[in-house]
């Protein structure tokens, strides 16, 4: 059975709260956070960037959590130095944004980083024909980037078949991420479809019962993954 990580993106988080609510993921045993960089300019909005993960980074040292910074700005590549100086272990840039992706994905590596590249809902697949030897990590955006809390993109599920069949054929050591839209609804799915890091901002972070914690968020996601998995047997 494929073994699935949980990732939480901090931007549905509680900014004044920020550390300890990575803290009660780590507690909860995630281990990989997922930090969204937005401009304003690749995406209609602004949100965190070199500072939070600069903030983090001392946090993710002692408690052993893996900093995975997903860029959706324009010209990624001025901000490699910056984002590995900073603490990340992995930067994905978008293949929109990125005209000569092979050497983009290579100055990330040459920082010391891992390098995961992003597809929009309209990007399709045949994109990664040529880069996917390269790249630690391919990210299948389930809703156009830019916010939380959207709605996940059905199609989304066709598409991580369509890149799984790719990763089992090259036989690829690149990871399937999802992101966007994921919930006790929709995390199935995306797992039974091949995806194996499935990020979850608003229903991890925002409560989604009376009573729900980060805890029992997460354990309600970890239980629909466990059926999910059950019915792929
Ligand atoms: C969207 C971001 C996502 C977002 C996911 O542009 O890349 O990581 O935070 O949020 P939810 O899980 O609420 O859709
Ligand atoms: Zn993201």
């Amino acid at each position: 059975m494929r073994d699935i990580q949980l990732q939480p993106s901090i931007l549905a988080s509680d900014f004044t709260r920020l550390g300890e609510q990575v803290l009660a993921t780590a507690v909860a045993g995630l281990t990989h956070i997922h930090i969204d960089v937005m401009d304003g300019r690749f995406v209609p909005n602004i949100s965190i960037g070199l500072p939070i993960v600069q903030a983090l980074r001392p946090l993710a040292d002692e408690h052993g959590l893996f900093l995975d910074t997903h860029l959706m700005i324009v010209e990624p590549e001025k901000y490699i130095t910056a984002f590995a100086r900073a603490g990340a272990d992995l930067l994905t840039v978008h293949v929109e944004t990125c005209p000569h992706l092979h050497r983009t994905i290579q100055l990330i590596k040459e920082a010391g980083m891992q390098a995961g590249i992003a597809l929009n809902p309209a990007t399709p697949t045949t994109v990664l024909e040529e880069i996917l030897p390269d790249v630690d990590q391919v990210l299948i955006m389930s809703v156009n980037p830019g916010f939380g809390g959207q709605t996940y993109i059905p199609n989304s599920t066709n598409k991580i078949r369509r890149v799984r069949h790719m990763v089992h054929i090259t036989r690829s050591s690149a990871k399937i991420q999802v992101d966007g839209g994921i919930n006790e609804d929709t995390i199935g799915e995306a797992v039974q479809a091949g995806a194996e890091r499935i990020v979850a901002g608003s229903a991890i972070f925002k409560v989604t019962r009376a009573d729900g914690s980060i805890a029992e968020n997460i354990q309600t996601l970890q239980q629909a993954t466990a059926v999910a998995q059950q019915l792929h047997l």
